[in-house]
């Protein structure tokens, strides 16, 4: 993807309602849920502080209790509310880019439980810049609320959401949205593990590789057999309910009808499926992603096709979340073994 450009990075969108954050302060303060808008998707958000609170999140997600969730928090400020030992390079990491679409995974403060953690001696914590959520977050700093956890909000393994509409999709009406039009962004934050000695790419996300070498001066690892645990690298997340697979452009279609998807850079010709045209550059491709999904699932076809997108760096988040979209439907059994 085209570098994320730090000066550029705020949000244009509907003003800031200052009822309507109160009203979501109060209702995490009180232990409820409420959906906001961060500049990369939609989340479910819970006072990181409170256990039934939390497992709030994991019933109406009905993701693994034993899943991590990230903590948002306002500023750096709070970081060591959650954190010990932070190496120099996660400090380098967070004065470049936070707030902004960056989690960094560090050794959790002897404070911090197991429900958030899902077991692991460490917290994923992510200070993001959209107004909306920074103005919720703020509020929830006054309120004494240091942290709030908050996955993409979908239930498990299904869709991230871009707009308040797909969250109303996922979860209902009955669940507080703080709506702020889509998610300029559209893919979910790239994960770096800060636990060890050097940095090691979890999650491919925005913010890339490259930026990341070019910030700390060293390059970031791959994971590992004993790198932690993240459910966004099971081999199925992010799936259509509708079996869905990668399409290279030179293939031929076969059984080709009105109930085929197909989400490409160009339209095949005589292609008389359901088509959406995909964005050619990634950051326009990664901001439609998730809705070209949902539009296709909607649409109730027998299976959608996705082009392979070229395997270059800048499309490396992009080919990480079509990888996961496009395996087969084995979540149950990743239950189990993650
Ligand atoms: O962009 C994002 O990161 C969005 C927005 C809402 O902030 N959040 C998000 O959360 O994508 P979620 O839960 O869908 O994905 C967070 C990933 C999971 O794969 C989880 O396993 C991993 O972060 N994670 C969280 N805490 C962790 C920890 N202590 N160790 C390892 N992985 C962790
Ligand atoms: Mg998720």
């Amino acid at each position: 993807m085209t570098a994320f450009n730090l000066e550029t990075a705020s949000e244009s969108g509907p003003p800031i309602n200052p009822a309507l954050i109160a009203e979501a302060a109060q209702r995490l303060a009180q232990g409820g849920l409420v959906a906001f808008p961060t500049e990369t998707v939609y989340g479910l958000g819970a006072d990181a502080s409170n256990p039934q609170a939390v497992s709030k999140i994991y019933a109406l997600k009905g993701r693994p209790s034993h899943h991590p969730l990230i903590v948002h928090i306002a500023s750096q400020a709070e970081l060591n509310y959650w954190a010990i030992n932070v190496p120099h390079y996660a400090h380098t990491l967070m004065k470049t880019f936070w707030p902004g679409p960056l989690s960094l995974i560090l050794p959790r403060a002897p404070r911090v439980s197991d429900w958030i953690t899902g077991g692991q001696n460490t917290v994923g914590l992510r200070c993001p810049s959209h107004p909306h959520a920074q103005a919720l977050l703020s509020a929830c700093a006054k309120a004494g609320i240091y942290g709030v956890a908050a996955p993409s909000a979908n239930r498990f393994g299904h869709i991230s959401p871009t707009t308040a509409a797909h969250v109303t999709e996922e979860f209902g009406p009955q669940l507080l949205v703080i709506d702020a039009g889509p998610c300029t962004i559209g893919i979910e934050s790239t994960i770096v593990d800060c636990s060890g000695m050097a940095p090691v790419l979890l999650r491919p996300g925005s913010i890339s590789r490259e930026q990341i070498k070019q910030a700390i001066g060293i390059p970031v690892q791959e994971r590992h057999a004993n790198s932690p645990r993240v459910s966004g690298s099971l081999p199925a997340h992010y799936q259509p309910h509708t079996p869905t697979r990668l399409w290279q452009a030179h293939e031929e279609i076969s059984n080709c009808s009105s109930k085929t998807g197909l989400f490409a850079f160009q339209k095949p010709k005589g292609f008389e499926g359901f088509f959406i045209p995909a964005p050619s550059q990634p950051d326009a491709y990664a901001q439609t992603l998730y809705a070209s999904l949902r539009n296709l699932d909607a649409a109730k076809l027998q299976y959608i096709l996705i082009q392979a997108p070229p395997e270059d760096l800048e499309w490396e988040a992009i080919n990480d979340r079509l990888q996961r979209a496009c395996a087969p439907h084995n979540t149950l059994q990743q239950k189990r073994e993650f």
